[in-house]
């Protein structure tokens, strides 16, 4: 495959027009209803016919790399495609239209989708309530936590500490930190929990034990239920991270699995986009004994009518302003609804026998720790590149070459150089074919080349660390930064 990105060296919109400082002809005061300190005086934004803005946006588009335009492996964060469908429904009058603060009588057809959304997420989880408020995977954890400590505060108990594996996801242990929870970081064997290890950490203190499974390796681990009795008779609860749900759905569940609380993130599984920034949901599951400690309101069915009920007591309380992030919410009843049971099934079949395909045609190029079978995605080291001067990294900006995006690299932490590939279900034969030929070849290319990928891409290699440490998210953060940047290399 032959591959080139766009590239407009031209200057941004902000920098090619001039920013009017006063608004033209217009009201700021809203006919005096906004008192004169809260009036603004003018938007600093670029004056431009839509022809130019449109031009703009489509421009930055195309010297970028999303889900639409090839195969984006990201392990764990699951870039699969999603259903346009789901898209035009968002953008439907009869969602987009509503507000928050609409009468609930007003608002029944809302309500019913996200009541009945619980219900599918309930079925699908195995657990008997969920709340959807939650904006984010990360967040739905941190809301799980706090019913965690609900629970055993509303037992007398004051336990201290969440124990987890060392292939979780890093913000299991940064949720329950927060929660205010001391966090037993236990070592795998054999890339899957060690049984021994958990009868050992358990105690007393043990507020919970938190799991992902199939784990980040794409090991199922098959010790659950051992694990969920030794948790259990130790009176602690037991937490899935749901995030992922691409490898499970109508083979077993969290509930079945004996967990009683689970997160799900809709922006993984269930059509919405993950990653970019862009907005996500992380419901919260759980079984019976927790319901009375959801956050309210809970949507309820009375006398044919949605109505939303604050009367819960024990209640964690709100965890996020009005219904969550509804537009999300819409998009994953909308592919429940679209794909039925029998279609939720197939996309888990299909995940699954999509990484194994790739896994199988790529494991004698690298290296692929821990036996053979994987779910929905597979982790291998990069290690073999090391004799040639090279680091996973060099492979993953490659990659970008031709066409395709990087998969997850560096976690999780256990292997080493990891190179973590979720296929995901909405890729044929063919695409995994090119991919694997393209893996392949890379590794036998000159190291120079690899060294200074990528060569076909708007920007050539950016450096990773300055752009985490050193954020700027907007064109005002960026003239700020000039700014200080100028102030402090003027001499005094
Ligand atoms: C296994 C796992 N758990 C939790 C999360 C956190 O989800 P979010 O990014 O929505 O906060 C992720 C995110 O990718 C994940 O892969």
């Amino acid at each position: 495959m032959n591959y080139h990105q766009a590239v407009y060296d031209v200057p941004s919109v902000f920098e090619s027009c001039d920013r009017p400082k006063k608004p033209k002809a217009f009201d700021n005061t809203v006919g005096g209803l906004i008192p004169e300190n809260l009036v603004r005086h003018g938007l600093d934004i670029p004056d431009l016919p839509e022809r130019d803005v449109v031009k703009h946006f489509v421009n930055l588009s195309q010297m970028n790399f999303g889900v639409d335009n090839g195969l984006y492996p990201l392990g764990s964060c699951t870039m699969k495609y999603n259903p346009k469908v789901c898209d035009e429904i968002v953008s439907w009058k009869t969602v987009s239209d509503l507000h928050p603060l609409q009468d609930p009588s007003t608002i029944q057809g809302a309500l019913r989708l996200m009541h009945e959304l619980e219900q599918m997420l309930c079925e699908i989880g195995g657990v008997d309530s969920v709340t959807l408020q939650p904006a984010a995977g990360a967040h739905g954890e941190y809301t799980g936590i706090q019913l965690v400590r609900a629970y055993h505060e509303a037992n007398g108990e004051s336990r201290k500490e969440i124990v987890l594996p060392d292939t979780s996801h890093g913000t299991n242990p940064a949720s329950a930190a927060m929660v205010g929870y001391d966090v037993l970081e236990l070592p795998s064997k054999e890339g899957c929990v060690d049984v021994e290890a958990v009868k050992s950490a358990v105690s007393k203190d043990t507020a919970a034990f938190m799991l992902t499974n199939p784990n980040t390796l794409g090991l199922f681990e098959k010790d659950v239920c051992e694990i969920a009795g030794i948790i259990h008779d130790a009176g602690a609860l037991l937490y899935y991270d749901g995030a992922n749900l691409n490898a499970i759905m109508g083979k077993t569940s969290p509930g079945k699995m004996d967990f009683d609380i689970v997160h799900f993130n809709l922006h993984k599984t269930f059509a919405t986009p993950h990653g970019g920034g862009g907005p996500g949901a992380g419901p919260v599951g759980v079984k019976k004994r927790l319901e009375e400690f959801l956050p309210v309101p809970r949507i309820v069915l009375k006398d044919g009518k949605y109505q939303l009920d604050n009367d819960r007591p024990k209640s964690i309380g709100k965890v996020r302003a009005f219904f969550g992030n509804y537009a999300v919410l819409v998009r994953a009843y909308a592919y429940i609804r679209l794909h039925g049971g029998n279609g939720l099934v197939s996309v888990s079949e299909n995940a699954v026998l999509n990484s194994n395909y790739l896994k199988t045609l790529l494991k004698d190029t690298f290296e692929l720790p821990y036996g053979d079978l994987r779910k929905h995605e597979f982790v291998m080291s990069g290690r073999p590149l090391k004799a040639k001067g090279l680091k996973t990294m060099d492979f993953a900006k490659r990659l970008l070459d031709y066409g395709f995006h990087a998969p997850t690299v560096y976690f999780p932490l256990v292997v080493d150089e990891a190179i973590m590939i979720e296929p995901t279900e909405t890729e044929s034969k063919e695409t995994l074919d090119l991919f694997a030929d393209a893996c392949k070849k890379i590794v036998a290319e000159d190291p120079e080349v690899l060294r200074t990928a990528p060569h076909n891409t708007a920007r050539s290699r950016l450096n990773e660390a300055k752009a985490a440490r050193d954020m700027i998210f907007s064109w005002r953060g960026y003239e700020k930064k000039m700014q200080a940047d100028a102030e402090k290399a003027r001499p005094c």
